[in-house]
Order: C-alpha cells, then structure tokens, then sequence
C-alpha cells in the first residue's frame, strides 16, 4: 500500500486533534512480555501463571473496574422456544437470566437462534446488541425489550421513531437487523445469541449504576475501581456463558464474542477475563477497545471519562491527559486473549476509533502470540483498503464510517469459519 493512501486517510483529526499519522511502530508501548518489576516473561507457563494475573489485575484497578464473582443464586428460565422460527430454518429459544434468583430483581433476556440444519452441538457468535433484541430481526416471537430505550433522532443506524416515553413499542421490530444478518449466520452453521445493553446495565449518564446488575451490587459505586457499564456489560457476557454452558444444542468450546463500537470495548474485555470465549471479533471497538491511546490519535482518555462517565472506573480519569505516560495500553488487553484467535475490524472514516492505532495494537499484541508459537497478525504493515490478513490475529480496514457491514462480516465469517474448522 501506497504512502500516499495513508495520507489521504490522514486528514482533519478528530475532535480537532492531529492527523492520523504513518502506520509505524508506537514509541514507547509497554511491552506486554515484561513484568512490572522489569522481569522478562519467556514461557507460557511464565505468561499464564504470572503476566496474566499481573495485566489483569492492572486492567481492573486502573481501567474497568472490579467486577462480582458469579451470583451463587443465579437462576436461568427457558421461557420462549420455536423449533420451526425464521419459516423452519432455525430454532429460537429466550432465556431470562435472573441475577438474583429472584423474578423479581435484575433480569437480562437472552435471544438466541439455532441452526436447523448441520451438525450438533452447534457453535455460536454471542453478541450485546445496541436497540433490544427485537431490534435484530422482524421475528413476531422475540420478546419486546421492556427496559429503557433511547429516542434519539437523526440516529445513523436506526429509524427510533417507533420508541415511545423511552419503551420499544411493536414498530420496533427489526430496526437494526441491516447489521445483523442472521441468515448468514445460521448458514454458516453458527448460532446466533443476543442480550440487550440496558438489561444489562444503564448506558444513560443519569442513570447509571440505578439499573440492571448495578442495582444487586449497590456498594460496589463506593471505590475507585468502582464496576462500571464496561465491566458490567462484559460480566454480562460472561452470565450468558454460564447459560450456554448448561445448552446442551451448543458447543461450550467454541463461542465467540461479537461486539462493535462501545459494545465492542466490552467484548474484548469479557474475552480478556473469561477463557471460556473461544474467539472475539471486535468490530471497530477504537478508544478504550482496541486501539492504543498512546498514539494520542481519536477520542481521548479525557473524553471516555466526561463524555460517558459510567464506562471506565473513577480510577481511570486520574490517566486523562496522560496518553503518553500510561504504564499500560489496550495492545495488552488483546494480548490476554493469546492464543485465543481475534479479529480486528476498523473503518477508514471511523477517526474516533483511529484505525491505525488499532492495527498497531494487533500489531504490538502479537508478540504474545508469538511465545505461544501463533502467528499473530500475518504482516507488518497496514494492508490495502478492504482486505483482510488473517493469522491467530486478523485485521482489516474498509472503506466507510463507523458501522457494521457485510464485508466486515464475509471477513469474521471467514476467520471463524477457519479457526472454528467449520469445512
Ligand atoms: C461514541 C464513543 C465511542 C464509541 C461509540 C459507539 O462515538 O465516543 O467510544 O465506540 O460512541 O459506541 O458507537
């Protein structure tokens, strides 16, 4: 790729900052093999034992915050299945996690749909959604989220016009399903599964921590590593986990996350802290996702931690302005996932996520791999617009804003299709 692709990519910054620079090395990156007391990690055992533990606990003191142990009471109730949905094509199940064991007390609906056809048990993709599980598809048999809703207008992704005093009313059904093409899915021979933001936890300034999983941990707001939407959203995830390792239909060893923008910072995150997610596919999850802050480049620690305040930990705003002296950066949290297999996606519009800055943080990640004997990302250097490279780490960067398309698709499927060995 040309140097003068890179240049037109460069442009006016974001939010006024400077330009994206030239895809190259960051200077300065904490380098993932090394402890904080310098020690260099050289096996596995080292990484798995020690490094791990240590990056960890660093992510959670400094960044997302200090997340519950699983609820002892935890209660699961397979309310809804169809085993002819989508005209016979697959089966579709909702489960109501309650958090508390009470039904009375913090509940995230699960969607979820099988395949009919193929092979059992069945892989799935497990993704938070943005509008409510009615959102995904037209499906008359999906359960009307009941908790808050945004009404937003002029929203880019979604007509919300059909949101009534902040509730989903029938007219939403399938309002987001252009970026959940679930007949792919079920094709491909994966499960599809599905839970709403704000069952989970409140995405509104104003009301965060008063809803969802926040409400059985009231004390939890009263320190610094606080437990915040992020981390509140990826211990969601990992609740649905516990549910699909009890589905006998799916194949606990080969679940992988899906998530995109702020949902895709909690999906990298949830991979991080559970091992049981086989694979994640972070769709251009930027800031406090995937890409490296201390490229200075996109949307600032500053405006994670004012912009949405319930995100990250009180812990993290003491980084604001700081991008260059972190004694961390997110190449690590993708490190955690070795030799787990994740894929990258970025958009060359999408300035706030700094698309480069997310390949090199693949790129600075690898080096974990590496000392699992995986290839990482198969390249140094940013590849062509729309391409993909594929190693135990893939990447690509596409033309277009922030969004999720079916190119960003063709490629997971792709990736999955090969580490999942579905041919
Ligand atoms: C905002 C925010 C990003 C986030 C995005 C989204 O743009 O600044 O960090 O990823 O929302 O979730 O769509």
């Amino acid at each position: 790729m040309s140097i003068g692709r890179f240049l037109l990519i460069g442009g006016i910054g974001f939010f006024g900052m400077a330009r994206h620079g030239l895809a190259q090395s960051t200077p300065g990156l904490p380098d993932p093999l090394r402890r904080d007391n310098g020690a260099v990690i050289s096996t596995v055992a080292e990484w798995n034992q020690v490094r791990r533990t240590e990056l960890i606990e660093l992510f959670t003191s400094q960044v997302y915050g200090r997340s519950p142990e699983k609820p002892a009471a935890m209660a699961f109730q397979v309310f809804d299945t169809d085993t002819k949905a989508l005209g016979g094509k697959a089966t579709r199940k909702q489960v109501a996690i309650y958090i508390t064991g009470k039904t009375d007390g913090p509940r995230i609906d699960v969607l979820l749909y099988l395949p009919n056809r193929g092979r059992k048990p069945v892989p799935a993709i497990v993704g938070l959604n943005f509008w409510g599980n009615h959102s995904i598809s037209v499906d008359p048999g999906i359960r009307i989220a009941t908790s808050y809703l945004e009404k937003s207008r002029n929203n880019p992704y979604v007509n919300l016009e059909c949101v009534v005093d902040n509730r989903a009313t029938e007219a939403c059904r399938g309002i987001n399903a252009r970026q959940w093409p679930l007949d792919s899915i079920l094709d491909h021979g994966y499960a599809l599964v599905t839970a709403y933001r704000e069952d989970i936890a409140s995405d509104v300034p104003a009301t965060r921590f008063s809803t969802g999983v926040h409400t059985a941990y009231p004390d939890w707001q009263n320190r610094p590593d606080n437990f915040g939407t992020i981390a509140a959203w990826a211990w969601g995830l990992s609740r649905i986990m516990d549910y699909l390792q009890t589905d006998r239909a799916i194949d606990g060893k080969r679940i992988a996350l899906f998530g995109w923008s702020r949902l895709g910072k909690a999906a990298l995150w949830a991979g991080a802290t559970d091992t049981r997610f086989a694979a994640v596919l972070s769709n251009e999850s930027g800031a406090g996702g995937a890409t490296l802050f201390r490229r200075g480049q996109g949307e600032s620690i500053r405006r994670l931690c004012t912009v949405f305040p319930h995100w990250y930990s009180t812990n993290f705003r003491q980084y604001m302005d700081k991008e260059t002296q972190l004694p961390f950066d997110q190449h690590e949290v993708i490190a955690l996932l070795a030799p787990r297999p994740v894929y990258i996606a970025s958009a060359e519009q999408d300035k706030g996520a700094d698309p480069i800055g997310e390949f090199e943080s693949a790129k600075a990640a690898s080096a974990v791999y590496r000392l699992f004997g995986r290839e990482g990302l198969p390249t140094t250097t940013v590849p062509p617009l729309n391409t993909s490279v594929q190693g135990t780490i893939g990447y690509h960067m596409r033309t277009g804003e922030h969004d999720v398309t079916s190119l960003d698709w063709r490629y997971f499927f792709q990736f999955l299709d090969k580490h999942f060995t579905m041919k």
